[in-house]
């Protein structure tokens, strides 16, 4: 099916919300780096200006500034709107205070993005493509990271979509980083286990580990929040199981290493091709 700009809500995040996602430190962030999903984020504009490269693949990229910029005012104002009605579910900070703020935060990354968009496109820092599918070399890049998509559209995206895409992912970088892991709907994605397991069966290690960058906290779109856990997570190193207090126990393949924090909202995964 073909991809529809109608069906994007376009809310793209900075470079500072991306360091904290994926917790990229400063030798990162000269790496040869790959976003996928990257959207209207302002990571790669934020990233150029500072002399770094990054090739950001996303199928919003076949549509001109002046139609994605339509679709980010006729979404604005209903975002924003549910933001307020779900006020308690957000962490909110000195740097993002109230759901007005956050507005004016995305926006101004959005903006970034779209001031920046047409001569991304002319330098192929911005490229139009579709997981599960890239148009790219084995091993071209030594970090992916993609946001906000994978497991957190759990629902929508089928477990073989996140297997396909994941795999995907490992074959074009040499490590892959994903945030969050959770579902629209608070919890952990449906399809984590089957993705690191996938991963184990092609001899590929991957690892579940806490970042600082929290802004959501568990919860459902009805608004509900599930509390915050105190930290009992149980890793045990003969069966490799582990227990989040949240969900109970789970299962992973052997020959993991699996650690998860106990606010499992603060979680990326990470995997890596050898
Ligand atoms: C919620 S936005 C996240 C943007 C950005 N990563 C951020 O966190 O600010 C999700 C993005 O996924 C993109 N997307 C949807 N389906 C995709 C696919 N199959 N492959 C790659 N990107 C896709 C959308 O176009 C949109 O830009």
């Amino acid at each position: 099916m073909a991809f529809s700009l109608s069906k994007v809500v376009p809310w793209g995040r900075s470079l500072a919300q991306y360091r904290g996602m994926f917790s990229l430190t400063d030798a990162d962030l000269d790496r040869r780096i790959l976003g996928c999903a990257d959207g209207p984020a302002s990571f790669n504009a934020e990233m150029m200006a500072m002399d770094k490269r990054v090739t950001s693949f996303d199928p919003l990229y076949q549509f001109s500034i002046s139609e994605i910029r339509q679709r980010i005012d006729e979404t604005a104002d209903e975002i924003i709107r549910q933001t307020r009605l779900h006020s308690h579910t957000f962490c909110w900070s000195d740097e993002i205070p109230t759901p007005e703020a956050l507005a004016e935060n995305r926006l101004a990354s959005m903006n970034r993005f779209l001031d920046d968009l047409d001569l991304g496109r002319s330098e192929g820092r911005y490229v139009v493509a579709e997981l599960p599918s890239l148009p790219v070399e084995d091993g071209s890049y030594n970090l992916a990271v993609s946001s906000h998509l994978l497991f957190h559209y759990s629902e929508h995206l089928s477990e073989q979509f996140h297997l396909d895409s994941v795999r995907e992912l490992t074959r074009v970088a040499s490590e892959v980083r994903i945030f969050p892991l959770l579902e629209l709907g608070g919890q952990l994605s449906r399809h984590l286990d089957a993705a690191i397991a996938m991963l184990a069966s092609l001899g590929k290690s991957a690892t579940v580990e806490t970042v600082d960058y929290e802004f959501r906290r568990d919860a459902d779109a009805a608004g509900s929040v599930i509390p915050l856990q105190p930290p009992s997570l149980t890793i045990s190193d003969t069966s490799r199981t582990w227990k989040c207090p949240a969900l109970g126990q789970r299962h992973v393949a052997p020959t993991l290493d699996v650690s998860l924090d106990s606010n499992c909202q603060r979680s990326r995964f990470a995997c890596v091709s050898e």
